[in-house]
């Protein structure tokens, strides 16, 4: 059958002009699931773009890229085996009907076999739907045993029908797509497809932004072991979360930190204001403790930066420090806090297992001139004398 056709067209035509006529009928099938499907008309193109935009990203040979593509173009096409109720239902699938859409790698398989031409790119078409992790179908493939056109695709298409417009949702933002793509990196996509494909969108989209969603991905990972250490009392904040957090606070002082040289100015000034408050000798002297920690470490590591400090409506003493430099690394947080046996009075350095100990919440940002770390100090006693405040 398939000599036969290949025979047919090619009488007098070259290989090119034959190839040309294959991919013209299998077009015409794409079209047709297209004219079935019109949420997924112009779905198939996109991720053919996004797919070659991956595999150059790879640097892959442009033959390799060109077969991508193609297999992209392609990769829907056993849709055209999946009855309409099913491929056009706008609510939820019953199991039987998952089963159903789940054969379409498999048909394409079915219907492209027949075409010699197609045979390098079928495991990209039929593999598609597998996870890197193993979970996915038809046939649970594993990381790597997964071909490497099938994992470009499984990328491109995530994308693509995370942020298209369905009858039943519209599409989300791009970077709400690309904050879910690193985040199944590794499991349901490869890492370094994810990791292609989000260099390129930062570049294009958002360059300002570059390497963002690596810093998400370490914070998520660092959120969730400092919340079991630390009870929940650390929280890891994005640059623009900044101005949420600073929009309840009130009665601030603001003072410049400098070389050392305003350090026991600001430390009397502190601890002044700290007397006005009305609050009792051991509060004072540990909140001035963890005043100079802060202050210190920031010395330490930044030459300069500003000190703020007051109460926000739940009565709470907030510290913020604002250093212009590498005051805090974000990476050496876990060990710090792993720290044991820290003595205020021999160390300088961040004290971090002090100021925890005594505060209710410590929150911290990354900024682009450098750290911002606010620390809320719990004030019962002001609370339990009310009217003298
Ligand atoms: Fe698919």
């Amino acid at each position: 059958m398939e000599v036969k056709f290949l025979t047919q067209i090619g009488t007098g035509s070259s290989a090119t002009q034959v190839r040309e006529v294959l991919l013209a009928a299998v077009k015409a099938i794409v079209q047709a699931v297209g004219e079935r499907d019109r949420y997924t008309r112009h779905h198939s193109q996109n991720v053919a773009e996004y797919a070659k935009i991956i595999a150059r990203e790879l640097d892959l040979p442009s033959e390799q890229v060109e077969s991508i593509y193609l297999a992209a173009l392609f990769h829907d096409i056993g849709k055209i085996g999946v009855p309409d109720q099913v491929l056009n239902k706008p609510s939820k699938l019953e199991e039987n009907e998952l089963l159903l859409i789940r054969e379409h790698p498999l048909i394409a398989g079915r219907i492209l076999e027949s075409f010699g031409e197609f045979r390098d790119i079928l495991p990209a078409i039929t593999q598609h739907h597998e996870h890197w992790d193993g979970s996915g179908y038809p046939f649970g493939l594993i990381g790597e045993a997964i071909d490497l056109g099938a994992r470009i695709i499984a990328v491109a298409d995530a994308f693509d029908a995370m942020t298209s417009d369905r009858i039943y949702r519209p599409g989300m933002p791009q970077a709400q797509a690309i904050d879910i793509l690193s985040k199944g990196a590794g499991q349901q996509w490869d890492p370094r497809v994810v990791n292609a494909f989000i260099n390129w969108w930062e570049k294009t989209y958002n360059p300002r932004g570059r390497h963002d969603w690596q810093m998400k991905h370490i914070q998520t990972i660092y959120q969730n072991f400092l919340k079991d250490t630390t009870g929940g009392k650390v929280l890891l904040l994005d640059e623009k979360e900044i101005e949420q957090f600073l929009k309840p606070l009130q009665c601030f002082a603001e003072l410049p930190i400098e070389n050392g040289l305003h350090l026991s100015w600001s430390r009397q000034l502190f601890s002044d204001w700290l007397g006005e408050l009305g609050l009792d000798q051991v509060y004072q002297q540990t909140y001035q403790l963890v005043f100079s920690e802060l202050v210190s470490n920031m010395l330490k590591h930044a030459e300069k930066g500003t000190i703020q400090w007051g109460r926000n409506s739940a009565g709470e003493i907030v510290l913020i420090a604002n250093d212009q430099g590498q005051g805090f690394v974000l990476e050496k947080l876990p060990q710090s806090i792993m720290v044991s046996g820290f003595s205020t009075k021999k160390s300088l350095g961040w004290g971090l297992p002090f100021i925890l100990e005594h505060c209710r919440q410590l929150v911290i940002a990354k900024t682009e001139s450098g750290t911002f770390i606010a620390i809320k100090l719990g004030c019962e006693q002001i609370e339990d004398m009310g009217q003298t405040i």
